[in-house]
């Protein structure tokens, strides 16, 4: 008796100890059919101004941090690129050209959003390419700060452009948006399917509306004709979740932009916990990062909130972030036009996983274990949760009960260590009777697949990290093909281009030209006057020279400033030390770019039509200027800001020329 209770006492006991080991089971099942077809995953160009300096690269470069985004099977092998459709105004962290800067101009080579999608589309033929608009030219709103009351005027606009992208650089524009992050018009996005279908691109698919869940999807709801309209409901920032009414419209849904989080390691945790879990938890079959790569100065709103880093094309340098290879877990081992298994989820112990099929017997499975402080994405708010480490079993059903073997590919953020290892191909895993069980730690992620291809890119380390240099100048008169900006430059507000005056018989053929007349429709608050920001933040003393010759009457103005501290959606309170002549005969000297805090000023006998030489040089606590050569004014007193960007620009929206820039910075 007494034997047989010690007996079941030890067999309930042995049953305890197996049960809390035995691992959590996951199966990976395709028998009660599949979930939704995968669209991909992408990076965001523009929005504003990002990959400004990546066209400034030397060679091999900016090849090879195009291959790190685009080259299938090397980096992050982007499956979509999104952009900017330019409208001349501010849009995050400078201004993008449009490709109707006036009523009757059009113009398809301008900026880098076209030169950025033939490159992408080099490297990955099937790219999917996407464009969507922030800002709109003035004359498009017809001089109001609302693109929708002539929305035919509008629809037409960016059907151009649509249209511009394959007459001249053979793009095929698979989707298009709204107006981003602002209000949506239900008039306006029927006109803008009638226009497309009209134009023959009834292949084209809308996206709407590229802000919140709502109010769109309760307008797709109650209203079948934009319904119909609207391909795909597009929201930012989900903080991977959706919403009933959207599932409810049966739309394919997206995070049509996501991540903008300083891609630091919890960037790159921020990113792989969203990749799989915009799926797991709000059906998502698309995220797309703002953004694509970090190619704009450091001290613009949101620096290095991109997959990688390239902002020194002085040097040559760039850094491949850790988001580059958690990207690569998910898009080198699936495609768009991949199906999402039904049986996906969120480990016992915290994480989540995902697994797509070819629909041909090829099974990708992508896990991910970040824990909660080292995935925080910049928005929304993230809730506390629990990931600890564990045994996790998955067993394989249906179409893959028979795969024996998976490629294995890993990647350990070490924070501990602080020594990550990212995108490491292990040995495969035999599978026994369709299963296999792995050792979880926190903040992993792997990838198994049936695919066999996979690679971890790799170039030699580009040139080291170096400062704008200290002295720097541009004639303008060295193209710098197929792009119309100079080279460093970054426009906050207004468009400056290269110009061709082959009448002028002079020194002054190649200029520069600032080119927005009218102010355009706004995403964030542009500027009242124009500038164009250049070279090292830490600037302190410095002299600027720039030749300007100011084309408007009586109220014309330009300037050369320095210490310009401020730029992006923060540019109307731009602080530094602007020299400005005006077409009225005068100079002044303000202490930020709206001109209200005044230095110095007087007589200048400056005029419109003529080319003047401005020269500011600022040390310390001291400013002093020179017109053609003259010192105009001096010790005028600077206490802020202590430092700042060398700038360009006019008094408003005008046309203005500059040539023979020089900057000498001690
Ligand atoms: C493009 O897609 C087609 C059809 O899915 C595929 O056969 C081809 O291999 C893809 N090309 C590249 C470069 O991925
Ligand atoms: C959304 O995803 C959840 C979790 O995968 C799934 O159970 C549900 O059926 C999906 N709903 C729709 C409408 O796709
Ligand atoms: C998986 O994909 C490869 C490469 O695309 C293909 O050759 C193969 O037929 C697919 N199916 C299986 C079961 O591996
Ligand atoms: C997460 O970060 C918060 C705030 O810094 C800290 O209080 C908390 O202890 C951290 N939790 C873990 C598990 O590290
Ligand atoms: C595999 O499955 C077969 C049939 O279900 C079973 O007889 C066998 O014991 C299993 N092997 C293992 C190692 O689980
Ligand atoms: C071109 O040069 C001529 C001759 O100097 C000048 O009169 C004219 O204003 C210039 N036009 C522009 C647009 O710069
Ligand atoms: C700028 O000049 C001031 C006054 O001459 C000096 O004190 C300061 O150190 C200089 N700054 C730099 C960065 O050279």
């Amino acid at each position: 008796m007494e034997g047989t209770v010690v007996l079941s006492v030890l067999v309930v006991s042995l049953l305890l100890l197996f049960t809390s080991a035995q691992p959590l089971t996951y199966d990976l099942d395709d028998r009660k059919g599949l979930g939704r077809v995968f669209d991909g995953i992408g990076g965001l160009s523009g929005g504003g101004a990002t990959s400004r300096l990546l066209v400034n690269y030397a060679e091999p470069y900016r090849s090879q941090i195009l291959d790190y985004l685009f080259k299938p099977n090397f980096g992050a092998s982007l499956h979509i690129l999104k952009v900017e459709i330019g409208g001349d105004a501010q849009t995050t962290d400078g201004t993008e050209p449009s490709h109707m800067h006036y009523e009757n101009d059009e113009n398809y080579f301008r900026g880098y959003e076209w030169w950025l999608m033939k490159e992408a589309k080099k490297r990955n033929p099937n790219i999917t390419l996407i464009g969507l608009p922030w800002a709109f030219p003035g004359w498009v709103g017809n001089g109001k700060n609302w693109p929708y009351d002539f929305p035919d005027i509008t629809a037409s606009y960016v059907v151009n452009w649509i249209l511009g992208a394959k007459q001249y650089h053979d793009l095929d524009i698979q989707y298009v948006g709204i107006w981003n992050e602002r209000n949506f018009d239900s008039k306006y996005i029927k006109l803008l399917r009638y226009t497309l279908d009209k134009n023959g691109l009834e292949n084209i698919r809308i996206i709407a509306s590229d802000n919140l869940w709502q109010p769109v999807a309760r307008s797709l709801l109650l209203d079948p004709e934009l319904s119909r309209a609207v391909d795909v409901i597009g929201a930012h920032y989900p903080g991977t979740t959706t919403i009933p009414e959207a599932l409810q419209t049966q739309k394919t849904l997206w995070s049509s932009e996501d991540y903008s989080t300083f891609n630091n390691a919890i960037g790159g945790g921020c990113w792989a916990r969203i990749l799989n879990q915009n799926y797991v938890n709000g059906n998502m079959t698309a995220t797309i990062a703002w953004n694509l790569v970090a190619s704009y100065y450091n001290e613009l709103p949101f620096g290095r909130d991109g997959l990688m880093t390239a902002n020194e094309p002085w040097s040559g340098y760039y850094a491949v972030e850790s988001p580059i290879w958690i990207t690569a877990h998910t898009t080198q081992f699936t495609q768009p036009g991949w199906t999402y298994l039904q049986t996906v989820g969120h480990l016992d112990q915290g994480g989540s996983y995902v697994a797509l099929t070819d629909g041909e017997g090829n099974l990708t499975v992508v896990i991910e274990t970040m824990t909660h402080n080292h995935s925080v994405c910049i928005r929304p708010p993230l809730l506390p949760y629990k990931v600890t480490p564990q045994k996790a079993t998955f067993q394989l059903q249906g179409s893959f009960a028979n795969i024996k073997k998976l490629q294995v590919w890993r990647s350990q953020f070490n924070f501990e260590t602080k020594r990550p290892s990212f995108f490491e191909k292990l040995a495969p895993v035999k599978l026994l009777n369709g299963s296999f069980t792995l050792d979880l730690d926190e903040d992993e992620v792997y990838t198994l697949t049936t695919l066999t291809t996979g690679q971890k890119g790799s170039y030699s380390d580009p040139p080291a990290s170096a400062t704008f240099p200290k002295s720097y100048k541009d004639d303008f008169s060295v193209r710098n093909p197929p792009f119309t900006e100079a080279p460093n430059f970054a426009d906050q507000t207004g468009v400056f281009e290269y110009h061709i005056n082959l009448t002028d018989p002079g020194p002054h053929i190649f200029t520069l030209r600032q080119v927005v007349t009218q102010r355009p429709v706004t995403w964030v608050a542009d500027a009242d006057q124009t500038i164009s920001v250049l070279g090292d933040h830490k600037w302190q003393n410095i002299t600027v020279t720039c030749d300007v010759y100011m084309e408007k009457s009586n109220t014309g103005g330009a300037y050369v400033a320095a210490r310009v501290n401020k730029g992006g959606g923060f540019v109307r309170g731009a602080e530094g030390v602007f020299f400005w002549v005006f077409t009225d005969g005068t100079y002044r000297v303000t202490n930020d770019l709206a001109g209200e805090r005044v230095l110095a000023e007087g007589q200048a006998g400056t005029h419109e039509y003529r080319w003047y030489t401005l020269s500011l040089t600022v040390e310390g606590q001291y400013a002093s200027g020179k017109l053609n050569g003259y010192l105009l004014w001096k010790n005028a007193v600077v206490l802020t800001p202590k430092n700042g960007w060398a700038a360009i620009g006019t008094r408003s929206f005008e046309l203005a020329q500059f040539d023979n820039f020089a900057v000498v910075a001690q």
